[in-house]
């Protein structure tokens, strides 16, 4: 069966992006990423990206400090799909996917987000949770909307909240059950795509 071909969009240290790299290296998902875009220069997703041979670029957001410009989201489109992306994967990426991006790719962007939806959208989710005084959170795995952090639930993993977390604690365990759960969801959904 034809790999599921990835694309990758990260800001940040890249372990999601990884987890996705070990578990096709370990035959867990049929897939192979094509490129890696961030908009942070210095993330640690591009480094993993150079060390492991994977085709990487930077998304130019200069200027804006939270804003994805429609114009990059279409030079991301492009991008994308000259690279025979059939999924886009967000992996810590911290800028919302509009319309350009939405319209080129429709129920083909998911990404990864650490709580369980649609408990706790928006940023610092773990820390949300604590503050919230829940007993437990998670992680979910979902299909991109126009909203933050909505669109439909691929998959969800749960993280008990133990005596004594802190933000910094609490963030580890929930890294740790994202690294099972999007290559899972990922590999699913590679599965319906054959
Ligand atoms: C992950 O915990 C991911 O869930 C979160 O950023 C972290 C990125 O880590 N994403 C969000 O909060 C998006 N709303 P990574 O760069 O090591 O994969």
């Amino acid at each position: 069966m034809k790999p599921i071909t990835l694309g990758v969009l990260g800001s940040g240290s890249g372990s999601n992006f990884q987890a996705l790299l070990d578990a096709i290296r370990d035959d867990r998902l049929n897939a192979t990423v094509a490129i890696v875009l961030s908009d942070q220069p210095d993330a640690g997703i591009l480094d993993r990206a150079r060390q492991q041979g994977v085709p990487h670029g930077i998304i130019d957001c200069a200027g804006h400090t939270t804003r994805f410009p429609d114009k990059e989201q279409i030079r991301v489109a492009c991008l994308m799909k000259e690279a025979g992306v059939d999924l886009v994967c967000l992996a810590g990426f911290m800028r919302l996917v509009k319309k350009p991006l939405l319209d080129a790719f429709p129920g083909k962007i998911l990404n990864i987000h650490p709580s369980l939806l649609p408990s706790f959208p928006g940023l610092e989710a773990w820390r949300q949770a604590l503050e919230a005084g829940v007993r437990e959170t998670g992680c979910t795995v979902h299909i991109v909307d126009a909203g933050v952090d909505t669109g439909p639930v691929v998959m969800q993993e749960r993280v008990v909240i133990e005596p004594g977390d802190t933000p910094a604690s609490l963030h580890a365990r929930i890294q740790e059950a994202e690294h099972r759960l999007y290559p899972a969801a990922v590999s699913l959904l590679a599965r319906s795509h054959e």
